[in-house]
C-alpha cells in the first residue's frame, strides 16, 4: 500500500510504502493519511495487507489475525467512524468466506478493500455534484480543515468537492481558506489543492471568520465530518463550532458534506462522540518551531462537536438532507434515498 505522506506536504511530495497493516496503523495516527473518507479506505487496505501477510493456514486462524489488526487499527484515532466502518466491513467480508478455505479470506478481504475504495469514489463524486447546487455564481465560500482529494482519496472530495465541481462548472466561486491551527490542514493542503484546481481563494488565520461574516464576505460555509450522530451532530475539526455559532449570528447558511460512511446511527448524539486529544507540541511547537515558552502544557483536542440546530444542510452522496435530521438520515440510510 503506497500513501502519500500529507505530513511532508507541501513543501515535498513523498510516498510511503506500507508493507504490513501496523505500517499503515502508524500511518494514519501520525496523519500522514488523514480525513475521515480516506482513513476508511487505508484501514480498508491495511486490513487486506494483514489477511495476505498472515501466516496462518486455517480460517480461523486467519481470521484472528485479521481481528487483531482490526482492534490495533481502531485505537490509531478514536473520531472518525469511517475506520471502524472499513474494518467492520472487511472483517465480515473474510468471515463470510471462511468455508472457502485461507486463500478465499485473502481474496475476500483484498476485494472488500478494493469495493471500498470504488464505493468511496463514486460516493466523492455524487457529493461533488449535489454540494456544488448549493453554491451559486459568484458565491464566497468559506472552508476550514482540508475535505479535498487528499482527505478522501478520490474525487474532489466532499465540501471542496462542492466548490471544485461548482468552478469546474463555471461558475466564479473564491474560497476563504481557514488555516485550520493547530495542524494547518487548511493552509498546508487545502491551499495546495485549491492552488492546482486553479480555484481563486484567499488564505485567513482561523480567527478572521467573525470579522469576515460581521462584513458580508461569506456566502456560505461548506466542511467537512469525523463523525455525523443519529440527531445530525457533527464532529469535525477543531474549529468548526465556532463557525457554526457564527453562521448562525450572521445568517449564513452553514452546509456539511459527507458520505454515508461518516453517518453514525449508533451514536445518538454528539455528546457520545470520544474526541481524540493529541500531542500537545502540536500546539506549543507546530512543526517543530516552538512559540510556547518550554514547558508550557497545551491542550490540544482535535475535534469539536456541532449541534444539530446550527447545520443547514448535510450533503451526502444519497442525497441533501435537510432538518429535522433524526428522520432524513434514518431514511438516507435505509432506503438509499435523501429527504431532499
Ligand atoms: O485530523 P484530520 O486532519 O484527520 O481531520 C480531518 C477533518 O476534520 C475533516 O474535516 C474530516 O475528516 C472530513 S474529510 C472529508
Amino acid at each position: 500500500v503506497r500513501i502519500l505522506d500529507q505530513r511532508a506536504l507541501p513543501e515535498a511530495e513523498e510516498w510511503l510504502d506500507c508493507a504490513g497493516a501496523d505500517d499503515v496503523r502508524r500511518a494514519i495516527r501520525s496523519l500522514a493519511v488523514r480525513g475521515a473518507p480516506a482513513i476508511g479506505i487505508a484501514a480498508a487496505y491495511a486490513m487486506a495487507l494483514a489477511a495476505l501477510r498472515s501466516e496462518a493456514g486455517k480460517p480461523s486462524a486467519l481470521l484472528a489475525d485479521v481481528d487483531r489488526a482490526g482492534r490495533r487499527l481502531l485505537r490509531a484515532r478514536p473520531t472518525a467512524v469511517n475506520l471502524g466502518w472499513a474494518v467492520t466491513r472487511v472483517s465480515g467480508a473474510a468471515r463470510a468466506a471462511a468455508t472457502g478455505g485461507a486463500d478465499a479470506v485473502r481474496a475476500a478481504a483484498m476485494d472488500e478493500a478494493r469495493r471500498i475504495e470504488a464505493d468511496e469514489e463514486r460516493a466523492m463524486v455524487a457529493i461533488g455534484e449535489l454540494g456544488s447546487t448549493l453554491i451559486e455564481d459568484r458565491a464566497n465560500v468559506l472552508t476550514h480543515c482540508n475535505t479535498g482529494l487528499l482527505a478522501c482519496g478520490a474525487g474532489f472530495g466532499t465540501a471542496l468537492g462542492a466548490v471544485v465541481t461548482a468552478h469546474r462548472d463555471g461558475k466564479e466561486v473564491h474560497v476563504w481558506v481557514d488555516e485550520t491551527r493547530p495542524v494547518l490542514q487548511g493552509a498546508r493542503l487545502t491551499a495546495w489543492e485549491l492552488q492546482r484546481w486553479r480555484v481563486p481563494m484567499t488564505l485567513v488565520a482561523d480567527t478572521a471568520a467573525g470579522y469576515l461574516m460581521a462584513t458580508g464576505r461569506v456566502d456560505l460555509v461548506i466542511l467537512g465530518a469525523d463523525r455525523i450522530a443519529a440527531n445530525g451532530d457533527v464532529a469535525n475539526k477543531i474549529g468548526t463550532y465556532p463557525l457554526a455559532v457564527l453562521a448562525k449570528e450572521h445568517g449564513v447558511p452553514f452546509y456539511v458534506a459527507a458520505p454515508v460512511s461518516t453517518v453514525d446511527l449508533s451514536t445518538p448524539t454528539g455528546a457520545e462522540i470520544a474526541i481524540e486529544t493529541r500531542d500537545p507540541d502540536e500546539v506549543s511547537a507546530p512543526r517543530g518551531v516552538r512559540f510556547a515558552p518550554e514547558g508550557t502544557w497545551a491542550l490540544n483536542p482535535a475535534f469539536d462537536v456541532t449541534p444539530a440546530r446550527l447545520v443547514t444542510a448535510i450533503v451526502t452522496e444519497r442525497g441533501i438532507v435537510e432538518p429535522p435530521f433524526r428522520a432524513g438520515l434514518k431514511r438516507l440510510l435505509r432506503t438509499g434515498k435523501g429527504a431532499a
